[in-house]
């Protein structure tokens, strides 16, 4: 049986945006990620990944829910265990620039993790250990000396990754971590991300906006939609077969490179608006952009219902 190292139930995140509003950026999520794999998360901008990713990490606190990391409840935790989590659960920033502190070196960067939670005894420790981490993401030792400015976007992104590991981490979320970079590079910092995953025993959630790399990458998909999820399952059966109509208008929107595919396969145009998510009405939130959608869906809020082997879809009408 494969362990989960994650296991998330209705989480809810909502932000008090004055005047009575309340924004709700996630909003009853649920799924799990097991040991050493990866989930992807995908869906517009603003549908709430980043604050996912956020809560996951306690970076803030959940409304609602709870997050099971192995097998212990984390929703609600002290200071000093929150301390203790962030050695376990870390994050790659989607900009690496804007998320490495300019006045600090590089090896100043990679080490104040290890600082904090005085990981290494002697400064020379934590040297040899700034250094091991340099060269396990492909730079060399004499960067540490050196500025974030004086690297490129690639390497930059390479510093970011060298320090989300620097704590021996169990759990990564990649918040569009390569989304800045230019393709080639994107390759070469997404292999070693999966080489890390293997080595390491590594477990990402996986955010992204660019759904073939997320079909590289991951071995499970969710779909968000305003706060909620709308399909979630294995990556092939998700991307092979998506059932949710948002799943389809979303893929339909991706080229692929196969005649037979695009023939064989409708493209689905979505209408409309993504809609607001300061105080949602009830009901299904993609509905008014929905070809399917009925008076059903315009009151009652649909529920992830398995379709067969654990593909989840959260529809009335399929
Ligand atoms: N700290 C905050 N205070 C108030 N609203 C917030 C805050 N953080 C996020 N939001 C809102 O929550 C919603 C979800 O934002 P989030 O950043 O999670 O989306 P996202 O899916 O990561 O988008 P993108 O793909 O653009 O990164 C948005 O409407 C956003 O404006
Ligand atoms: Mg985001």
């Amino acid at each position: 049986m494969s362990e989960k190292l994650l296991e998330v139930t209705g989480l809810k995140k909502y932000f008090n945006v004055g005047r009575n509003q309340t924004l709700k950026a996630v909003d009853g999520v649920s799924f799990s990620i097991e040991k050493g794999k990866t989930l992807g998360l995908v869906g517009e901008s603003g549908c709430g990944k980043t604050t996912v990713g956020r809560t996951l990490l306690r970076i803030y606190e959940p409304d609602g829910g709870k997050i099971l990391f192995n097998g212990h409840d984390i929703s609600r935790v002290s200071k000093a265990q929150s301390k203790e989590l962030t050695k376990k659960m870390q994050m790659i920033f989607q900009d690496p620039y804007a998320s490495l502190n300019p006045f600090f070196t590089v090896g100043e960067i990679v080490a104040e993790g290890l600082e904090i939670h005085k990981i290494c005894k002697t400064k020379k420790e934590e040297r040899e250990r700034v250094e091991e981490l340099l060269t396990m993401v492909g730079l060399s030792k004499d960067h540490a000396n050196r500025f974030p400015h004086e690297f490129s976007g690639g390497q930059r992104q390479r510093v970011g990754i060298a320090r989300a590991l620097a704590l021996d981490p169990e759990f990564i979320v990649c918040d569009e971590a390569i989304s800045a970079l230019d393709v080639s590079i994107q390759a070469q910092v997404v292999n070693m991300l999966m080489n890390f995953q293997r080595e390491l025993g590594l477990t990402y959630l996986f955010i992204a906006h660019d759904l073939s790399m997320v079909r590289h990458i991951a071995d499970q998909t969710a779909v968000m939609y305003l706060g909620t999820l709308a399909e979630y399952g294995d990556t092939e059966e998700v991307y092979s077969h998506p059932i949710h109509p948002y799943t389809k208008g979303l893929l339909s929107a991706v080229p692929v490179a196969d005649p037979d595919y695009e023939k064989t396969h409708e493209r689905i145009h979505m209408d409309g608006e993504v809609g607001s998510p300061i105080n949602p009405k009830p009901g299904c939130r993609f509905c008014g952009r929905c070809p399917l959608a009925t008076e059903k869906c315009r009151e009652v809020d649909p529920i992830l219902r398995d379709m067969g082997g654990g593909h989840m879809v959260a529809c009335h009408n399929v």
